[in-house]
């Protein structure tokens, strides 16, 4: 098998960053100690995705299969013991419906905008030219006309941890 080697700057360049985002790579790549353009380091610093507080598991289709947790006792999440609150995580919309938690995607199935969850008419709403979903992502109102994908979504015993599965 070949194997080749490249240095960092190129390997940042491959990623498609900016000259500005290159710059702050070579910075926090130099620890703070210089900043200097011309840096030829061959080890590439690895990088860590930015994920929510709270989220662990993927929760974005574009990467693979919806498969997340999340903690509600965590900042970003605590919203959702609260019936008729939701978040958007992802491609997904977690809600508390009436106590019951449910995650659907969250792109219309229209023309893509994100839905939000309608405590009052327990449904989810898209803004843009108005479709309805009930909360088992069944159209109430179109224009849209196909269902949202539902997601399993299981509240642990304690009530702190909601694993999102496909
Ligand atoms: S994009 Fe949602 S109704 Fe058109």
């Amino acid at each position: 098998m070949k194997q080749t080697t490249m240095k960092r700057g190129q390997f940042l360049r491959e990623l498609g960053l900016s000259s500005s985002a290159l710059m702050a790579f070579y910075c926090l790549g130099t620890t703070m100690t210089a900043c200097s353009s011309g840096s030829d380091d061959p080890t590439p610093t690895p990088t860590t995705p930015t994920t929510s507080t709270g989220l662990t598991g993927n929760a974005d289709l574009s990467k693979g299969a919806i498969n997340f947790t999340l903690n509600l006792t965590s900042t970003d999440f605590a919203t959702l013991k609260t019936v008729g609150n939701f978040v958007t995580v992802g491609s997904v919309i977690v809600a508390n419906a009436k106590g019951t938690m449910v995650a659907l995607s969250k792109a219309c199935t229209h023309e893509g905008t994100t839905v939000g969850y309608r405590s009052a008419q327990n449904d989810f709403f898209c803004s843009n030219h108005g479709s309805e979903f009930s909360t088992t992502g069944a159209v109430e109102m179109g224009p849209a006309t196909k269902a949202l994908t539902v997601y399993t979504a299981k509240l642990s015993t304690d009530g702190n941890t909601l694993t999102v599965t496909a």
